[in-house]
């Protein structure tokens, strides 16, 4: 593993890596690449880009996910985003929620790498960012330690050579979205075995870390760790990250500052007609494991949501666990 390539990222995931939570992941990691929720290709080409590819320059490194399995398609909405200022395109092959299955994309394309090898192509082609896949070890009845080494094979022989693996199936009949994350089971050693035959690629490990030392030591052979559900819930263990991972020495991100910071971004969003509430759910799990941190969190789920709340909530909140300092 070579230690510069090594790379941490937090997954894209709908409805919770919006912006407003990237902009406070970041205020904990200022290296750890970043994902947006996954954006359709045709929502972009056909809808109010300027707002689905919103995001603050601060953000940076950030990545865009596309959904979709239209090359061309595909390659339209990449060059938007490029030119959006996003760093990488990411092109989702994992999801396994029926409104994805019905369009034929996300892990239904573990089914047809060629096709994914035409979309990586098409991307790529007018792109000079990095297009990367992430996908699943396998969908249904498919075995993986057959099916998986084709996909690799067929899509990195288009211009792809980042792969970002969830360590589990995808069963498209008979599970939610939210089953199909838990139900079946974890193979890391599927995704190593993808490293070893192809050391050239970079091979990322996702799915079931549950905090950073464990990432790591799961990751170890690999070029990268992504963490989703665990780095939302408990956010601050992304604070060791940059030491870790990026090997930047200094003395760490502060959760003084990082409120600091929440403050003056709420109060510049909800000035900007952002309801508080929508920034302030991210920020729940700041002091998970802390005392007061029953406090903050009953503070912002009580307050944040009624008209006309403004930054003074997170200050209030702050106070309820980081003392006067935070007083109004
Ligand atoms: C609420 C939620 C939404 C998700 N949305 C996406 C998505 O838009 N695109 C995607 O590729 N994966 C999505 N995922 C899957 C995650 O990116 C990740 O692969 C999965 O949660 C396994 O990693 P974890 O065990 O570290 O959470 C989502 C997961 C969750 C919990």
């Amino acid at each position: 593993m070579s230690k510069q390539k090594y790379t941490f990222s937090v997954a894209p995931m709908m409805d919770w890596t919006d912006r407003h939570c990237r902009f406070f992941h970041r205020l904990i990691t200022r290296h750890a690449q970043l994902y947006t929720e996954m954006v359709t290709a045709r929502a972009l080409i056909y809808g109010d880009a300027a707002r689905l590819m919103r995001f603050d320059v601060r953000e940076h490194p950030v990545a865009i996910q596309l959904g979709g399995a239209e090359p061309l398609e595909l390659a339209r909405a990449a060059k938007l985003a490029e030119d959006a200022g996003y760093n990488e395109v990411n092109l989702n092959v994992g999801c396994p929620s029926d409104r994805v299955q019905s369009g034929a994309f996300g892990a239904a394309l573990m089914a047809n790498p060629a096709l994914v090898a035409d979309c990586v192509t098409a991307m790529a082609a007018v792109v000079q960012i990095p297009v990367t896949v992430k996908c699943r070890i396998g969908i249904d009845e498919q075995e993986p330690h057959e099916t998986l080494p084709v996909f690799i094979e067929t899509v990195s022989a288009a211009p792809c050579d980042t792969f970002i693996i969830h360590a589990r199936k995808a069963w498209l009949k008979g599970l939610s979205p939210k089953q199909n994350r838990n139900v079946p089971p974890l193979d890391y050693d599927m995704v190593r075995s993808i490293k070893m035959a192809h050391p050239d690629l970079t091979i990322i490990l996702n799915g079931g870390l549950r905090d950073v030392p464990h990432a790591l030591a799961q990751s170890e052979t690999l070029d990268g760790a992504m963490m989703g559900r665990a780095a939302y819930q408990t956010p601050w263990m992304l604070a060791k990250i940059d030491t870790l991972v990026f090997g930047k020495t200094g003395s760490g991100p502060v959760k003084e500052d990082i409120v600091a910071a929440l403050i003056e971004y709420a109060a510049h969003e909800t000035e900007n007609g952002t309801p508080l509430h929508a920034i302030t759910r991210h920020i729940m799990g700041l002091f998970a494991g802390q005392p007061g941190a029953r406090n903050w969190r009953r503070t912002l789920s009580e307050d944040a949501p009624r008209p006309g709340a403004g930054p003074e909530v997170i200050a209030k909140a702050a106070q309820a666990v980081l003392g006067e300092l935070w007083a109004a």
